[in-house]
């Protein structure tokens, strides 16, 4: 059976951990060939190397992508070695503080403005002409926090809601030269950014992400992907300008309408689910 994005060439930004892992094995797995880009100390050699090992093709990319010319380079790079471009995944995005605006330094912000924006236009900007030879795509990582705002998160949203906006522009007028654009919005998932010990977030807002949210637990990295590898493969050719949530309900949770449902009904039902976690934000190609 063809896979699902076999003779396929994808980069996937922020590769070497969390989601942006967990689309690379996936991708790899569906028959993509795959360029695993992040920073100089990002795990991207051993997520090479490891879809490698599984018979999979995928070459690293280190560098720090909201530098102009290392955008370009990752792409060079990638038509270098495969020949072409059809997919770029902008997931390479950074969480540096949770705090109240009046408290939230300037440092951090200026941080986010770099690595959750200005990497996501480059990185477009440099794929672009290689996207329109093959009617190529782009997904960008957006998220719940850039569509309803969240307390002391809200610079951090508002990064999120610049990544919408600008797929929107890009899907609107990329579309005559046959390349779409969509955004992944996830909601809570279990990656290091969520957990008190490994990220920003203090306990209390651990126990929020669950209680907020319908399903009832976090999601798992690999459900974020599944979405990723929807988007960027031939099933949705007629989708573009679309924001995808993948937040176990918790965008809507926090509206008017799930404030009415009590926690009592947020809950993960009994039994197992045949699901895999990764709180360290390391995960392994699932067949
Ligand atoms: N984890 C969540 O709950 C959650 C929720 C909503 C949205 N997201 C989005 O999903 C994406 C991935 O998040 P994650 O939880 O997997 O985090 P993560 O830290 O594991 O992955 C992000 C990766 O991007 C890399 N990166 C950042 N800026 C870069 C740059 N300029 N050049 C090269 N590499 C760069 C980081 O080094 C890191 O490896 C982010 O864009 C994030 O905003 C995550």
């Amino acid at each position: 059976m063809k896979k699902r994005l076999e003779d396929k060439v994808a980069i996937v930004t922020g590769g070497g951990s969390g989601i942006g892992e967990a689309i690379c094995k996936k991708f790899a797995n569906e028959g993509a060939r795959v360029v695993v880009a992040g920073f100089p100390e990002d795990s991207v050699e051993e997520v090479a190397n490891e879809i490698t090992k599984a018979g999979g093709k995928a070459v690293a990319f280190t560098g720090d992508l909201s530098v102009e010319a290392n955008a370009r380079k990752c792409v060079e790079l990638t038509v270098q070695e495969f020949g072409k471009l059809d997919i770029l995944i902008n997931n390479a995005g950074v969480f540096p503080e949770v705090n109240l605006v009046t408290d939230y330094t300037e440092e951090a912000f200026d941080y986010m403005l770099r690595h959750n924006n200005k990497t996501t236009f480059l990185m477009s900007k440099a794929a672009l002409p290689e996207l329109q030879k093959t009617k190529g795509n782009i997904v960008i990582a957006g998220s719940e926090a850039g569509m309803v705002g969240i307390p002391q998160n809200a610079a951090y949203g508002g990064t999120k809601a610049f990544n919408h906006a600008f797929m929107r522009g890009l899907a609107v007028e990329q579309a005559q030269f046959g390349v779409r654009c969509n955004c992944v919005g996830p909601g809570p998932i279990d990656t290091a950014w969520t957990h008190a010990s490994t990220g920003p977030m203090d306990k209390e807002m651990e126990k929020t992400n669950k209680i907020a949210t319908p399903i009832g637990r976090l999601g798992t990295p690999e459900e974020v992907a599944n979405v990723y590898l929807f988007l960027a493969s031939a099933e949705a050719s007629y989708v573009t300008g679309a924001v995808y949530m993948v937040d176990g309900g918790i965008t809507l949770g926090k509206g008017p309408i799930g404030e009415k449902a009590d926690s009592s009904m947020k809950q993960e039902p009994e039994g197992d689910l045949d699901l895999k976690h990764s709180m360290d934000g390391h995960t392994s190609i699932r067949e």
